[in-house]
This record gives C-alpha cells, sequence and structure tokens, in this order.
C-alpha cells in the first residue's frame, strides 16, 4: 500500500501539511561522518551507487540521525551518461569527468541496455521501501536532459556551462537529438524507479539558470515536459516534482508547462513570488545552503521566514540547493526542530 498519510504525497497532492514536511537536497553526504565512512570502504563513487548494501546504507544515515519526511535514493544524475558509456569518473578533489560528446558521437548513441547497466540503482530502490519506515516517502530521482547534456558535452563541470551552450548554438539538430535520446530514457529510469517502490520523483535541471529565453524553453522546458508526459502516459499517479534552479521568472511557466506536481525553488527566489508561485500548486525550498553552514540567527532567521511567507500552503521545506560538505551536522538537527515547532 501506498500511503497517502506520507506527508510529502499529502503536500504533492495540494493539501497544506503543518507543520511542513522536510528533506533536503543531498542529505546523504560528505558533512556527514558515517558517510566519509562508509565512502571511505566503497572503492569508487560509482562503486557505491553500484552496490545495493552501500547505497541503502548511505540513504538510511540521514533517516537514522534526524528522521527526515523523506529518504532520497543515494546515486547520481550522471549514472545515465555512465549507462550510456561516456566513461564517467568521480575524480577526488576535482569533480566528475567522461569523455566529451561530439555530433558523430550524439548520431551514434543508443539507448539499449540502460536500464539494465541501472539494475542495481533499481534493486537499491526495492530494498529502500521495505527497509524505510513507513511513514518515510521514498525519493526516487534524475538529471534533467539539459544539466546531464552539459556534463557530456563539457567532459566536466564548468562554471556556467559554456561549452554546452557553444554546442547547441553550432550543432542545434545534434543537440536536440541528445536532449531528446536524455529525455525518453531518463524517463523510462524514472518509471522503474517508481515501480519499484518511489513513491514520487525529482528532476534536477541544476544548470536551467544560465539559458537564454529561448534556449530555456528549448532546452529546459520541452525535454521535461516531455518527460513527465512519458511517465505520466504510463503511469498516471506519478507525482513529480521539477527543480530548475536559477530559472527565476520563468517558474510560473515552467510549472505550467511542465505540469510537474511542485517545483523546487532556489534560495534567489524571493519569498514575495515564491507565495504567488504557491498558488498554483506546491512549492519545495528554499533556504540557502549557507545559512546550515552559519547556523544560529541566520539559520533561523531563515527557516522563520519561509515558514512565515510559505506556511499556510502546500510547502515541502527544504534548502535552495544541496547541502555542503563543511555544513554542521548539529546545525540540521537545529533546522529540523525549528521547522517541526512550528505552528499553523
Ligand atoms: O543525498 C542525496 O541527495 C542523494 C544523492 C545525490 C548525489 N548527487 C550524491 C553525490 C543526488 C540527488 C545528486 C544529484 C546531482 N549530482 C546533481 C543535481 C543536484 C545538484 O547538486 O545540483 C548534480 C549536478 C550531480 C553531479 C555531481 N555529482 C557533481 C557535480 C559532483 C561533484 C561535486 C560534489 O558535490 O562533490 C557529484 C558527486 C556527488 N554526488 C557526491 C555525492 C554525495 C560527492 C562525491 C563523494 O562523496 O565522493
Amino acid at each position: 500500500m501506498t500511503g497517502a498519510y506520507r506527508k510529502i504525497i499529502e503536500v504533492l497532492e495540494g493539501q497544506t501539511v503543518s507543520p511542513p514536511p522536510v528533506w533536503l537536497m543531498r542529505q546523504a553526504g560528505r558533512y556527514l561522518p558515517e558517510y566519509r565512512e562508509t565512502r571511505a570502504t566503497a572503492g569508487s563513487f560509482l562503486d557505491l551507487c553500484y552496490t545495493p548494501d552501500l547505497a541503502v546504507e548511505v540513504t538510511l544515515q540521514p533517516i537514522r540521525r534526524y528522521g527526515f519526511d523523506a529518504a532520497i535514493l543515494f546515486s547520481d544524475i550522471l549514472v545515465i551518461p555512465d549507462a550510456l558509456h561516456r566513461n564517467v569518473r568521480f575524480v577526488q578533489g576535482e569533480g566528475p569527468q567522461m569523455d566529451p560528446i561530439d555530433a558523430a558521437g550524439i548520431s551514434a548513441l543508443k539507448g539499449e541496455g540502460v536500464l539494465a547497466h541501472l539494475a542495481p540503482v533499481i534493486e537499491t530502490v526495492r530494498r529502500l521501501r521495505r527497509e524505510l519506515p513507513e511513514e518515510t516517502t521514498l525519493l526516487g530521482f534524475c538529471g534533467a536532459p539539459w544539466t546531464v547534456a552539459t556534463y557530456m558535452i563539457a567532459g566536466h563541470g564548468t562554471p556556467d556551462q559554456a561549452p554546452a551552450r557553444l554546442f547547441a548554438y553550432r550543432h542545434p539538430e545534434a543537440f536536440e537529438r541528445l536532449l531528446s535520446v536524455l529525455a525518453e530514457i531518463s524517463a523510462e529510469y524514472l518509471i522503474a524507479q517508481i515501480d519499484a517502490g518511489a513513491d514520487a520523483v525529482q528532476i534536477f535541471d541544476s544548470w536551467a539558470g544560465v539559458l537564454g529565453e529561448k534556449e530555456f524553453e528549448a532546452y529546459a522546458v520541452k525535454p521535461v515536459a516531455r518527460m513527465i508526459e512519458i511517465v505520466r502516459s504510463e503511469r498516471p499517479q506519478a507525482k513529480i516534482i521539477a527543480f530548475a534552479k536559477g530559472a527565476g521568472l520563468n517558474l510560473k511557466a515552467y510549472r505550467q508547462k511542465t505540469r510537474a506536481d511542485a517545483i523546487g525553488l532556489d534560495w534567489s527566489v524571493p519569498l514575495s513570488f515564491a507565495a504567488e508561485l504557491q498558488k498554483d500548486g506546491p512549492v519545495q525550498g528554499n533556504l540557502d545552503p549557507m545559512r546550515v553552514v552559519a547556523g544560529g540567527k541566520s539559520l533561523e532567521d531563515g527557516i522563520d521566514a519561509i515558514l512565515e511567507k510559505l506556511g499556510q500552503g502546500p510547502l515541502i521545506f527544504n534548502l535552495g540547493h544541496g547541502i555542503t560538505p563543511e555544513a554542521n551536522p548539529d546545525h540540521v538537527t537545529k533546522l529540523i526542530e525549528r521547522v517541526r515547532g512550528a505552528a499553523a
């Protein structure tokens, strides 16, 4: 039975839950000593993602410590390019790397075998749903085509994704093909996660904010709308959160056009605008992760402002981007206490 009593699902259905449910993007990660310990035994980062015993363990660590309302599958958005044979590596201190793809590589891309390659991740989802407390929502996820494509084209992270923007101007047809291949594969991957027990899924478009107006429509809105359409056509009950970081004023149209159940908000979204967006449906966010590093009054004030402006409507309390390795685990305890102490 999938529980409508899972608070995050209630919010995704449009209800106001008070106090709001809370989880944090990147809640399993290097700020936790128990994560660093497991990570040290895993070999490579991808080994950690592809070993269900270990991936289940690190997913559960923040649930045991804090009792978040959601667990997010431990994996990475770059397992898709890895499954597409792009030779993905996570080099300590340098971030992700892979073989950069060109127009010829894009025409040769084949989606076959991707789900077989990702079978261990799906197995992790299955085990997690069995091991998690009944009331904890299990979130699956994947990257949005644009964000995944930026890494595939550059072969590594860049400050502003200039290589992918340039490639899209020079080779628009190849670029559109890359996005549509990624959209189809990612939708099937999300469906597999839902079938394995994910209660809802989040699509991360971390680099949406570097796109111009037309490109936002073509590269951020269109492929995500397509993914959501595919997922809903096969699994009509699917609950989907779309997080387009830096999308700003585009967010209103982004929700309408993608038909996501909830939209994630980064910390630069003004709370007055966030309240407008909340009139159209649930929102998730948007505390600056640096407030969790700083702690004290800046943490308290940031939490209170969100609760005051968004606490009377459908809200999933979260950060505006992932928690950073510098965050103090005790500040997370304080964050949860303060959010949960909030009365309607
Ligand atoms: O706890 C969770 O949120 C679940 C796991 C998760 C990870 N990555 C684990 C991870 C999730 C949801 C992601 C998403 C992800 N990965 C995104 C989108 C969200 C965002 O933060 O913008 C992106 C762009 C990536 C790609 C990626 N993975 C980068 C750029 C890096 C290196 C930078 C960094 O933070 O280290 C990673 C590595 C990564 N993914 C780590 C973790 C815990 C750290 C690697 C390690 O432990 O050695």
